[in-house]
């Protein structure tokens, strides 16, 4: 499904989503550079309760936080060579800790993910607002359906 949203809806959109994610739910975030991933992660994590500024963890790959009501494993895979190179940072370790995972340019690690994940496609529009699509894969279909409903 694909919908045209301004900022203040995609901050709302990701605040709600925030409120209904479970422990070890992983979202992708994907779209080219400025579309807007790194910023909807800030208002996700704040609304998650996170306390700290959430940054871009475009050098470190990984940001952790533990303020809020789920851990919060922010990546930025950009910069791995190959999506193989994400096991080694331990995605087992993570999910172990049954936190979120918000990976943006998750769609570097998708071709090895096999476990299920939502994922978001930004898309620029204009000076103000954005394309957003969602897709569910291996997702349970009541959580489906009460997750898109966020984007209202
Ligand atoms: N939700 C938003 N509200 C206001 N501005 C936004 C929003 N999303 C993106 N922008 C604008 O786009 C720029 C780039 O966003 P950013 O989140 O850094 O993109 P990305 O992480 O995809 O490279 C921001 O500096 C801001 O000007
Ligand atoms: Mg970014």
């Amino acid at each position: 499904m694909k919908y045209t949203l301004t900022f203040s809806q995609l901050d709302h959109f990701a605040c709600k989503m925030a409120a209904l994610v479970k422990a070890g739910d992983i979202i992708l975030l994907n779209g080219d550079l400025g579309t807007g991933k790194t910023t909807w992660s800030k208002c996700f994590g704040k609304c998650l309760g996170v306390t700290q500024t959430i940054k871009s963890p475009t050098f470190n790959i990984l940001s952790e936080y533990y303020s809020g009501r789920l851990p919060l494993f922010h990546f930025d895979v950009y910069r791995l060579n190959e999506p193989e190179d994400f096991f080694e940072i331990g995605l087992e370790h993570f999910q172990a800790q049954s936190g979120i995972m918000l990976i943006e340019w998750g769609n570097i690690i998708e071709p090895i993910l096999e476990l299920p994940y939502i994922t978001l496609l930004l898309e620029h529009l204009d000076e103000t607002h954005r394309m957003v699509s969602i897709e569910f894969t291996h997702f349970p279909q009541e959580r489906k359906e009460e997750i898109e409903k966020c984007m209202f």
